[in-house]
């Protein structure tokens, strides 16, 4: 498989300190209109030789391979790339790493412009949401910084590990979901959604009061907290049952 030319190629890439023991940066493989994307962490041994991600002959890709294969999808159909372009040999990567690659990441994903992004493992987690925690973000649909739609799940190193091979179906599950968003037609979720932001307290107070006035039927409302960007401490409370709404916010 042929490397898209939309993807820019940087052989020359000195951001970070993996570039002195990698043979060489491994850039993705893919069709240019697949619309399935999956992030590893970094190229292994083969895969810093050969100049390919996730290849077939190394342990991680031949499980990958062989997933994909379970829910229907040949790997050439897939886009397949990493976190971070150059192999880890036998150091640690580092946040700083990870976010040195992360443009490169961001390059690839706009050239092939996927439905979903699959985030296998921390590291590429990381650096979409700048966060670790894959053991219990994987499954989960999410809607990036850049607008697009990423699901994490696990790494599939982790389901070679003789420890914990209850990873394998799990992944496959995972994939299969992510392979379903990416075939449906509507490419957000939210779409049909009425999201609303409250930001204020007197948007609380409305939302209580909407709560308050909803019919009691089967009305199904979804509430998340966020905090991210927030610098005076707050607390806030929302209850809501079908005859009654509740709602404080304070500074
Ligand atoms: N090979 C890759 O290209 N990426 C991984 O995350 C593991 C093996």
């Amino acid at each position: 498989m042929d490397r898209p030319a939309a993807v820019k190629v940087d052989y020359d890439c000195k951001a970070c300190p993996l570039h002195k023991t990698a043979h060489q940066p491994v850039w993705g493989r893919g069709p240019e209109n697949a619309i399935l994307m999956i992030v590893g962490e970094n190229p292994g041994y083969e895969e810093d030789r050969k100049g390919r991600p996730f290849l077939e002959t190394a342990p991680a890709g031949e499980l990958l391979t062989l997933i994909l294969k379970q829910i229907g999808l040949s790997r050439d159909q897939v886009y397949l790339t990493n976190a971070t372009r150059c192999t880890k040999a036998n150091q640690d990567v580092t946040a700083k790493m990870i976010k040195a690659c992360h443009g490169h990441l961001m390059q690839e994903i706009e050239a092939i412009n996927p439905k979903l992004v699959v985030l296998m493992g921390n590291p590429a987690l990381k650096s979409i949401f700048g966060h670790e925690g894959i053991t219990k973000a994987h499954g989960l649909l999410q809607i990036g910084p850049d607008g697009r739609q990423y699901l994490p799940t696990i790494h599939p190193a982790a389901a070679l590990d003789t420890r914990t091979p209850e990873w394998q179906p799990i992944i496959q599950r995972d994939l299969q979901a992510a392979l379903k968003i990416a075939l449906r037609d509507e490419p957000n979720p939210l779409v049909g959604l009425d999201l609303i932001l409250v930001d204020t307290t007197e948007k609380l107070t409305e939302l209580d009061q909407t709560l308050k006035a909803l019919p009691e039927d089967d009305t199904l409302v979804f509430f998340d907290f966020e905090t991210n960007g927030l610098k005076t401490p707050f607390q806030a409370g929302l209850e809501h049952t079908l005859s009654r709404g509740l709602a404080s916010l304070r500074r």
